[in-house]
């Protein structure tokens, strides 16, 4: 059984009185009525994860980066080490999200450098893949979103493998309101984890999660939620209204 994992992606939103104002909101009303049977995450600005540490430290919302540099210290100017990111009570950290491939010009090799460092230091890597507008036209997405994905796991055993996380995000739904069909996303969670248990195998394939991502609000996360390999969802916009992330979280499984 896979423990759905609900992530919050603030990006670069909140200042850290902002931060704080919304983390309180957000334990307000997620720990009323709050089902232990998922996970929540929130991925905030590197300047606020020490401010909120202690806020969500005896809570059931966990910490995560948006992400890291794959060394431990060194002349990195402007990056922020995989150490630095526990000690300030991270367990998770998004990697190789669209936003930092297309405007920061990250490889699948950088990335894939990254997801090992992230798992070899114990935190749990949120890989992102997905294909843009033009390579679904053309009837690439499978293609590249599978590539990335081999790309980007490349190098770990069926173990490490075990304690990432899959994020699903078509570039074309990253902030736009145009959502992929459940049934879509379906068809693309379906191959990844197909591809990962020809990978590493069958029973770990099956453990892994794979979140869906790109314009997830409170009215479509019931019929996400409702696929079979729709393990959770990684939400941008959504997760900086209290109120939005809340419905999300508390997301009704309807049958399929
Ligand atoms: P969105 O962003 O929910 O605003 O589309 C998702 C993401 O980029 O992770």
């Amino acid at each position: 059984m896979r423990t759905p994992l609900l992530a919050g992606n603030w990006k670069m939103h909140k200042t850290v009185a902002e931060a704080v104002e919304l983390v309180e909101a957000l334990l307000q009303s997620i720990e009323q009525g709050y089902s232990t049977d998922r996970e929540v995450v929130i991925c905030p600005p590197f300047t606020a994860l020490y401010p909120l540490a202690p806020l969500l430290a005896e809570s059931v919302i966990a910490l995560g980066a948006q992400n890291m540099y794959p060394a431990d210290q060194g002349a990195f100017t402007g990056e922020i080490s995989p150490l630095m990111l526990k000690e300030v009570g991270c367990r998770y950290v998004i990697l190789g999200h669209s936003e930092r491939r297309q405007l920061f010009g990250e490889s699948d090799t950088l990335i894939n450098r990254k997801v090992r460092a992230a798992v070899g230091h114990g935190l749990t890597p949120i890989l992102c893949v997905g294909e843009t507008k033009p390579q679904r036209d053309a009837g690439q997405a499978e293609t590249v979103t599978l590539a990335q994905l081999r790309a980007g796991l490349e190098g770990l055993s069926a173990e490490q493998l075990r304690g990432v996380v899959v994020a699903y995000e078509p570039v074309w739904a990253i902030g736009t309101g145009d959502t992929a069909t459940p049934a879509d996303a379906q068809a693309m969670h379906a191959a990844i984890r197909a591809a990962l248990a020809e990978g590493w195998g069958a029973t770990v394939a099956e453990a892994v999660r794979v979140l869906y991502g790109g314009s997830v609000k409170p009215d479509n996360i019931d019929a996400l939620m409702a696929q079979p390999d729709i393990d959770g969802a990684l939400v941008g916009g959504a997760s900086l209204v209290a109120d939005q992330f809340v419905r999300i979280v508390n997301f009704e499984a309807l049958s399929a």
